[in-house]
């Protein structure tokens, strides 16, 4: 059993005088992570509860909803196509429109960094008897949007990206019929757009997977009444369900956890416990991973609430082998991979990602900006074109330097769980940007370092 709460070392971590813009974080290394944590709402489950409660009929209440900036992009978007929507302290209440009941927003609809906010309502709008347009930040309209128009295009949806197929998306809505799509891609935000489509399409829309990804969208068509069922890695559902408002509890976000059960892992004498994470078999092979290079996870109290899995996971200092990432892995762990290649200076044999080139195109290319990261901390680095490898502990320690999260989220996260493990101090420049996915990640982790929180 993993001891309550213990005084972790009285290294700091320290917020920089510089503009909010470009605020940057000094960590300092060493102590050790002790406590327990009930983690904020998983990010990818709270968009699905936001957008299909806008869709049912009656007042919906969502607990434990995600604080990620992402997440209330989502409510923005909403909220300017007509949603009543009353937000405080991770409850979250929407008054559902009904399928057919969204209005015509009079601006564009910013969906600023989140890819997941983008993608899955153009689906939704291109079912409306109305035009609109989706635009986002400068990361976000360099992304590739192909994946997405082309399947909605197939179901009759009007779309008019700019060049390389990119946001602005100018979406006019109209009649919609479905179609039997085969993923050419894995990509759980392109799957859940087809489905979000398929609500307004005539017949049933099928979605074929070569590998399982994320299954929310599913799991929470259901909860909200849609008839929908996977066979053989096959979504079939059936077109204008009659969705039915819920009270639904977000779990704990697994992604976001996994920076602390890596910081658990690295810093000796650790050990930590999180309670009501978010265990859906879609998001856990991260933890299968870990645990098969030497990881000492455990989970207790593993039940189902609201469709998905959630359990308890407990994590302690563990001596890591390192290992190969590759395959259908890649996508079954596509958010953790920033991680656990900076977790490679920590391991015996290093950890090598291959089929990986989905990173170039996330919030940074996140290949390159690892590889520049971590090689300034003074880790061996090896750049593919689909991964990376980084050596492990007989390359040498890490040392703290000044790195740049190039406004990338789990980038940053990242190298700060890299920095407790080296030399000296590191500064991550532009580290405000953890807000888009964990707006609280600095002061959980001065938490479980027993330093207190506040800034
Ligand atoms: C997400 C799916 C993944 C993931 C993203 C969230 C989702 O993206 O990387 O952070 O909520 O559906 P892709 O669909 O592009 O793989």
């Amino acid at each position: 059993m993993i001891p309550a709460m213990s005084v972790g070392s009285k290294s700091t971590v320290l917020e920089s005088r510089m503009p909010k813009m470009f605020r940057a974080k000094t960590i300092s290394p060493g102590g050790n992570i002790h406590g327990v944590l009930e983690l904020p709402g998983d990010k990818s489950i709270s968009h699905r509860y936001a957008i299909l409660a806008a869709l049912a009929e009656g007042r919906s209440e969502i607990l434990n909803y995600s604080s990620a900036a992402d997440c209330k992009s989502t409510l923005a978007c909403l909220r300017r196509l007509g949603v009543g929507i009353d937000f405080e302290r991770e409850r979250l209440r929407i008054s559902g429109n009904g399928l057919d009941g969204l209005k015509a927003p009079r601006r564009s609809l910013d969906a600023e960094n989140s890819g997941t906010t983008i993608r899955m309502l153009s689906g939704v709008l291109v079912g409306q008897s109305f035009s609109s347009t989706i635009t986002g930040d400068r990361s976000l309209r360099a992304r590739p949007m192909r994946r997405v128009v082309e399947p909605l295009r197939k179901m009759g949806g009007k779309i008019e990206a700019q060049e390389g197929d990119r946001a602005p998306l100018e979406i006019r809505g109209g009649a919609l019929h479905s179609i039997d799509y085969s993923l050419p891609i894995p990509s759980a935000q392109v799957k859940s757009a087809i489905l979000l489509a398929g609500l307004y399409a005539d017949g049933v829309t099928i979605v074929r997977e070569t590998v399982r990804t994320r299954d929310h969208t599913e799991l929470a068509l259901r909860e909200f009444g849609a008839t929908i069922e996977t066979v053989n890695k096959s979504v079939r559902m059936h077109s204008r369900p009659k969705l039915q408002a819920r009270q639904l509890i977000v779990p704990g976000d697994l992604s976001s956890a996994v920076f602390f059960i890596a910081a658990a892992l690295i810093l000796p004498d650790s050990a930590l416990m999180l309670h009501n994470v978010g265990l859906n078999p879609t998001r856990t092979r991260v933890l299968d991973f870990l645990i098969s290079i030497g990881a000492a996870i455990h989970l207790a109290s593993v039940q189902l609430r609201d469709s998905e899995l959630i359990g308890d996971v407990s994590v302690k200092h563990s001596a890591l082998s390192g290992g190969e990432i590759g395959g259908a892995q890649v996508a079954e762990m596509i958010d953790e991979l920033p991680m656990l290649a900076a977790l490679g200076p920590f391991t015996e044999k290093g950890v090598e990602i291959r089929g990986a080139q989905e990173l170039r195109v996330k919030e940074s290319d996140r290949i390159a900006t690892l590889a520049a990261g971590l090689r300034r901390m003074g880790a061996t680095v090896e750049e593919f074109e689909d991964g990376l490898r980084v050596e492990g502990r007989s390359a040498g320690p890490l040392r703290g330097a000044k790195v740049d999260a190039a406004g990338d989220h789990r980038i940053a996260m990242a190298l700060s769980i890299a920095a407790l493990g080296a030399k000296h101090d590191t500064v991550i420049r532009d580290a405000d940007c953890v807000a888009v996915s964990y707006p609280e990640f600095f002061d959980t982790l001065k938490r479980l370092r027993g330093e207190g929180t506040g800034s």
